[in-house]
Formats: C-alpha cells, structure tokens, sequence
C-alpha cells in the first residue's frame, strides 16, 4: 500500500494508472476509520476489481467546520487507520496536511486566525486560498440550515479530491444522505467523469449508526444516542399502521421522544422527497425521514426510508 502526501505526488500515480487502463475507485474519510468506512473501501473494489486501484483519502478537512465545531477535537488515530486500509486492501492512501490542500503558495494555516477564516464565508484578503465550489438548492435545508458554511466545504473539498485522485468511481457513505445528494448534484452539474456509489449505513447491534464522532458518547450518553433509532423505528411503525400520516404531528412525537433522554435535543427531524429533498406534509412508504440529535455536545446524525 502506497502512502502519498502531496498533491502532485497522487495526480502522477493517478495519471499513471489511468494511461495504463487502470479503474480508479475512491473512498474519500475523515479518517478515523470504522466499519462503515471499511464497507465502502469493500464496495470500492468490488466496482473496479481485482486488477483496479482503490484510494482511500484521510483528510480532516478545515472548510467544512464552522469555528464554533470540533474541528482540533475531531478523532485522529492515523497509525490505526492505516493499518486498517492495508487489511482491507487499499492500493493507495492519500493524506495530505492543510497547507498542502489550501496554501501552497501561501502561509501554514495553523494560526488560529487562518482556521477562524477557513471555516467561515467570510474572505481573507491575505490568505492564498479563495475558490469554493457552492450548490445551491439541495445544502440549504437541514444540515445546511444547521451548519450553513458546511456543504460549500464539502464539495470544495470533494471537487478538489475528485482532480487529485482522478476516480472513475468514488463511493459514499448513506449516513450522510444529503451530502451524497449534493455530492451527486455536483457531479452532475459540472460533468466530473466520475459514478457516485452511495452505500448503505453501517450499525452497530442496537442500531445506532457508525460514526467516527461515537467515540465522544461515554457512559450513560451511549445509551441515550440509541434514541435515534427508536425514533426511527417510531415513525417506521406508525406510518406501516397507517399507511399515511401527518408530518407535522409526526414531527412533534419524535422531539417529545427524544427530549425524555436527559443529556438529547433534537436539531431538527425532517420527512422529504428522497431525490429533490422537498419536505413532504404527508409521510407515507417511500418517504425519507433525517434526523439531528445532540447526545450532550455530540450531534448525531442519521436518515433512513420510510
Ligand atoms: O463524509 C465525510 O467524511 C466528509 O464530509 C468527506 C466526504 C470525506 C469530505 O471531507
């Protein structure tokens, strides 16, 4: 397995590759990796098969926090998450600094007044850095309404990611099913030559979905994030027993559920048309149901259909 740290370093493997015929598949992470990474790596090589390359891209990326985030509290453990990438058979595994990802030419930013200007829309005339790619529709509602400098993160770190690795196939996680959307809408929108794989929510045996941020729910705050899956399951049972129900007064027994857990809010639970992501007043078969909970400080965040 090849570890590459540079941006040229990993567009000249690439372009190699792709001279010689060789598919690309991509599995872009946080690092930190858990189960749910290793299914999507899995599925990675099951699209471009034993004679293509996989990369997996570990990169805790500045843009998409807002300064009030846990961006230098966010979990690290490279030495693990590399040897888990070898064990699932990763060809190559790209992990780049900030400086290499937004100020080459410029100034580290490691300054805490660099990162304040990174996470927000705010510009910075000094910094080097100053090209976003913004999607318009489908990142202003939930997540987007929550954290509203967060998807223009993402797909500026996506697009760039996608002219590094060069992938003819980048898989995605369905935990966050609005990034995927989005990511796909990008896709789409600006002709990147690359299939978007969205593949399924990996659980543990209570149903609470993986995430690298479950590592902040110690003691009591394990139990009580499981809260998020019965409201899951609420709404799943309510709408078999009904076939059609309010979105509204399912809305309202979802936060009362949620709220019994003494240390979780609810953000927000929100029933939408799965493709264009429009809210629906009527939940029935078909519809998607997300949902944000705060477990203490920990959002949580998970979706699935109905
Ligand atoms: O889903 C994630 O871990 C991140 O948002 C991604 C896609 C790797 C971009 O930083």
């Amino acid at each position: 397995m090849q570890i590459v740290k540079t941006v040229a370093a990993m567009q000249s493997l690439a372009k190699k590759w792709q001279r010689a015929g060789v598919k690309i598949g991509f599995v872009p992470t946080m690092g930190y990796l858990h189960e749910g990474h290793l299914s999507l790596v899995r599925e990675a090589r099951k699209r471009v098969g034993k004679n293509g390359k996989v990369v997996v891209s570990i990169y805790v990326n500045p843009t998409q926090f807002a300064p009030t985030e846990d961006l230098s509290k966010y979990p690290r453990d490279l030495k693990r998450d590399l040897e888990s990438c070898r064990a699932a058979g990763t060809d190559a595994v790209f992990t780049p600094t900030d400086k290499e990802m937004y100020s080459r030419w410029g100034e580290s930013l490691s300054s805490p007044d660099s990162k304040k200007y990174l996470g927000s829309t705010e510009s910075r005339p000094t910094t080097n850095y100053s090209t976003y790619v913004v999607e318009e529709k489908l990142s202003r509602a939930m997540e987007g309404a929550s954290r509203p400098t967060h998807f223009r993160g993402v797909t500026t770190i996506v697009a760039k990611l996608f002219n590094i690795v060069l992938p003819d196939v980048a898989i995605f996680g369905q935990k966050d099913f609005q990034q995927a959307a989005i990511i796909k809408r990008m896709v789409a929108d600006l002709n990147f030559p690359v299939k978007i794989i969205v593949a399924p929510t990996v659980r543990e045996r209570d149903g609470l979905a993986m995430s690298s941020r479950n590592k902040y729910l110690v003691g009591d705050l394990r139990r009580q994030a499981t809260v998020l899956w019965c409201a899951i399951q609420i709404a799943r049972a309510t709408v078999k027993k009904s076939k059609t129900f309010p979105a509204a007064k399912l809305k309202d027994a979802i936060k009362k559920l949620v709220e019994c857990e003494p240390d979780a809010k609810l953000d927000y639970v929100e029933f939408f048309e799965p493709e264009i992501l429009l809210p629906v007043s009527i939940v029935k078969s078909g519809t998607q149901m997300a949902l944000a909970v705060f477990i203490g400080k920990t959002r949580l965040i998970d979706n699935v259909r109905i």
